[in-house]
């Protein structure tokens, strides 16, 4: 990490599956100006060529080198993935139940971590994830831990398929919601949990507005920020 990297302030957003962190991190990001990282976007990117390239997601070795070549950008809405829009394509469950098991491999997280970090870019980014604010972005300057009951996010999961035109099933869905908590929870690297210094919110009653707000709250009462307090 270069100085004027680690200047540049970044808000990190982590929480589990559907807790709404990649429409706040957007949102937050949207309003200060700021980029955005969609770090799961990686994970599931890794997933797809994996399953395209018919690679043995057991062998580690070869699960982190497709990671390191794979051919991404993110151009506004789109992920172009070789140069072909996959952003709605990932976001389907055999992509997302297949990044939360790859996901537990350390010479995959090895191979994303300096990728994320490039992100990091002035005016600010807003990082979401499940290990921003604890192994990839340690020393940001706002931390947000985002939760949210199962219940609540599986309906959150099942209306934006449905608007996506997926099928989807509420039952099936909290029970592969429930599982891959577990596996994101119960992994020996990086585990999804909040950072010691992180804010927690939980969401399962609030709205979308009124979580960005509760941490553009938090923002403005930070020393580096530029925004005015808004309370
Ligand atoms: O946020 P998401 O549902 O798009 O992430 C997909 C999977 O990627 C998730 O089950 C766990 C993994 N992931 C991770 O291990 N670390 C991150 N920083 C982001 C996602």
């Amino acid at each position: 990490m270069n100085s004027t990297q680690s200047l540049t302030p970044v808000i990190t957003i982590d929480g589990p599956t559907a807790s709404g962190k990649g429409t706040v991190a957007h949102r937050v990001a949207q309003i200060l100006g700021w980029s955005v990282l969609d770090s799961g976007a990686l994970y599931r990117l890794s997933a797809l060529a994996c399953l395209e390239q018919g690679v043995d997601t057991t062998d580690q070795a070869a699960v982190a080198e497709v990671a390191r070549n794979l051919d991404v950008e993110f151009k506004g809405p789109q992920i172009l993935l070789n140069g072909r829009d996959v952003a709605t394509r990932i976001r389907d469950e055999e992509v997302g139940n297949l990044a939360s098991s790859i996901a537990s491999q350390q010479p995959l997280r090895d191979a994303l971590l300096a990728r994320q970090r490039a992100f990091r870019c002035g005016p600010g980014l807003v990082a979401d994830g499940r290990d921003m604010g604890t192994v990839v972005f340690p020393d940001a300057q706002l931390k947000i831990f985002l939760e949210a009951d199962v219940a609540a996010r599986a309906e959150r999961r099942c209306k934006q398929l449905k608007e996506k035109g997926f099928s989807a099933n509420l039952a099936n869905l909290m029970k592969d919601m429930e599982a891959r908590d577990a596996r994101d929870r119960s992994r020996s690297n990086a585990p999804l949990c909040a950072a010691s210094d992180a804010n927690l919110i939980d969401s399962s009653n609030l709205s979308i507005d009124e979580t960005v707000n509760a941490v553009l709250d938090l923002w403005s009462k930070h020393p580096a920020s530029t925004i005015s307090p808004r309370s």
